[in-house]
């Protein structure tokens, strides 16, 4: 299914994943994240850590289509709770925070039993490496990395992507756990808590209006590889002004990633990965 917000992106089925892994294989695209949306959502999101979840199933097949491909996987509940939310909700509407947890720990092992080689959790929920790291160790997974969405701020450039994933929220906002965007020093706490609590990468989100975030995150933990994350109103808004002859699509898409790398990320997670290894060669 296309997705109108992002034109070239679409929703794909398992089915399709076979497909999918030649041509990234062919374009030396070198890893994926995976977003699931399942077909029926719930105030706890049980798809997101059941055996036959969509994303279970999309491990499986990437990983037999080419086991060289690196699966990522995106751990969130928003996706999966019909409400919306990063979370489980009291009935005033909070996160419950700890509870959470539990539910991350059992995704993540999910995920690694299938195959996954890196899980990244995006909720920004307090003490979830730490909860996401011991779950893994304790089942044998203690190779799996923590690809942590360490700074993530409250941006309304993840527009497209609520209509890609179907994720919005039904009432409220993020604004309770994802960062204000006016708050530098704010992302090196959170970035320190992630190390301390064992991440393997930290990432920055958006990356465009952050390339100084990039830069200080880079310069502050330089023994840990930063992911930059290009998100998708980023991707829409270039595509958007090439669409209409105003901007040389080629050329502003490469510029943007190469400011993106320039700034310190060793990463980027981009919906222009293939068109730009297409023209990277
Ligand atoms: C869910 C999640 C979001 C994105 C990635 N994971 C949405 C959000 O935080 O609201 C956004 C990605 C994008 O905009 O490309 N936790
Ligand atoms: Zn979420």
């Amino acid at each position: 299914i296309p997705i109108s917000s992002m034109p070239g992106q679409f929703r794909l089925s398992v089915d399709q994943l076979t497909g999918e892994a030649a041509e990234l294989k062919a374009l030396g695209v070198p890893a994926v994240v995976l977003f699931g949306i399942p077909a029926h959502k719930d105030p706890i999101g049980l798809e997101n850590f059941a055996d036959d979840g969509i994303v279970q199933q999309a491990i499986r097949a990437l990983k037999e289509a080419n086991p060289e491909l690196v699966v990522i996987t995106d751990v969130c509940l928003c996706e999966y709770t019909d409400h919306g939310h990063c979370g489980l909700l009291d009935e005033a509407g909070y996160v419950l925070n700890d509870e959470t947890l539990d539910v991350l720990q059992k995704v993540v092992v999910s995920h690694a039993r299938c195959g996954a080689d890196i899980v990244a959790p995006s909720g920004m929920i307090d003490g979830m490496v730490a909860a996401i790291r011991s779950a893994l160790d304790g089942e044998g997974y203690s190779h799996t990395p923590v690809m942590s969405y360490a700074v993530k701020y409250a941006s309304a450039f993840y527009g497209p992507f609520r209509e890609a994933a179907d994720g919005a929220p039904q009432f409220g906002d993020r604004k309770t756990h994802q960062m204000d965007p006016g708050n530098a020093e704010e992302a090196l706490r959170e970035a320190a808590l992630d190390v301390t609590e064992g991440a393997d990468f930290l990432m920055v989100k958006p990356a465009l209006p952050y390339l100084d975030v990039i830069r200080r995150v880079k310069e502050r933990f330089p023994e840990l590889p930063l992911a930059a994350y290009n998100v998708s109103g980023e991707y829409a808004m270039l595509k958007a002004a090439a669409a209409n002859g105003w901007l040389d699509e080629q050329r502003v898409i490469l510029e943007t990633l190469t400011g993106i790398r320039r700034a310190g990320a060793d990463l980027i997670l981009t919906y222009h990965a293939k068109e730009a290894a297409g023209w990277l060669g």
